[in-house]
């Protein structure tokens, strides 16, 4: 059988990764996947000679990808909203699936991305878009399906958790971890989205749009960041016996879903006060299963060219 036909579009950090992946691990996806997986085209704004890309198209324009017949599959790893979206429906527009890691764009253009998929009978898939490596959204759709979901509670910024993780190991500033987030390539281009929740609450609205069944609601979750906490803070939750988490909460209330990100004190025996560094965690409580958890890397380092994870954490 013929290979299927992927386009990437960014070559960055998440970009470089997944290009890696698929060509160091071809064989045993091709034989999870029944057919081969074939990089036919990337779409790059400079070049980088530190990839292998012989026999595959380059191009500078993200929109010859969406619209190459020769394509079947659009995997869009640029990030940022306004071209992602213009990129993601003109792939769809011209009957390409579409699998993206951007959690921004489906956070706030999802519910418009999804109508046009169904509409033209394609498949836009975002795992990574929440929680890094962690296959949560797959275990909350196929793996809880029978269980109607109470709540979902995690840590779903990597940066986030590295800061307050150093903070209170190493006693650091705020400001000098999130200089060494940025340098190692797990805060955001904006690290605002970062430190003030913004990129929680976007994976909190895909989480609760998935676990509840309503649609994409951004604008509606409560989002308070970590900025105003000090090394004082962290220190005194630790001597109280807590630890202070940056924590995506989505619930069932009378009056309808709650979605709230923020600081919150966790007793310090509690296994999701132990995710440090950058690793996330999240706990989904269903009413058939009760409560379950999901950890692991949550977001991936800049550079790491042979697309190798390294095990920060003793198991
Ligand atoms: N900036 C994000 C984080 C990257 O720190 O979690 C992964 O989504």
């Amino acid at each position: 059988m013929n290979p299927v036909k992927v386009g990437i579009c960014g070559l960055g950090t998440v970009g470089g990764g997944t290009f890696n992946v698929l060509q160091r691990n071809a064989e045993e996806i091709a034989r999870r996947a029944g057919r081969g997986i074939e990089v036919a085209q990337i779409a790059m704004r400079t070049p980088k000679p530190q990839f292998q890309t012989t026999g595959i198209a380059i191009t500078n324009d993200v929109f010859e990808v969406a619209t190459n017949p020769e394509i079947d599959i659009v995997i869009e790893l640029m990030g940022g909203y306004t071209v992602a979206r213009e990129l993601v429906l003109k792939a769809i527009e011209h009957g390409k699936h579409v699998v993206t890691a951007n959690k921004a764009l489906i956070a706030v253009h999802g519910n418009e991305i999804f109508a046009k998929a169904r509409e033209k009978g394609v498949i836009v898939a975002f795992e990574a878009a929440v929680a890094g490596g962690i296959p949560v959204i797959k275990a909350i759709r196929e793996g809880l399906s029978a269980n109607r979901i109470n709540w979902v509670a995690g840590i779903i910024n990597g940066t986030g958790n590295f800061i307050l993780t150093e903070m209170r190991e190493k006693g650091r500033t705020f400001e000098d971890v999130l200089v060494e987030a940025q340098a190692l390539g797990y805060a955001e281009a904006d690290p605002t989205f970062d430190v003030e929740g913004i990129d929680a609450a976007h994976k909190l609205t895909i989480l609760a749009s998935i676990a509840f069944g309503i649609p994409l609601q951004f604008d509606k979750a409560y989002t308070e960041g970590i900025t105003k906490l000090t090394t004082a803070d962290v220190n005194y939750a630790e001597a109280l016996g807590y630890r202070i988490k940056h924590l995506g909460v989505a619930r069932r209330t009378d009056a309808g879903i709650e979605l709230r990100v923020h600081p919150t004190l966790i007793p310090a025996d509690r296994l999701i006060a132990n995710v440090n560094g950058v690793f996330n965690a999240v706990m989904v409580n269903g009413d058939a299963v009760g409560s379950t958890l999901y950890y692991g890397a949550g977001a991936v380092v800049q550079g790491r060219a042979d697309g190798v994870a390294v095990d920060h954490h003793r198991v």
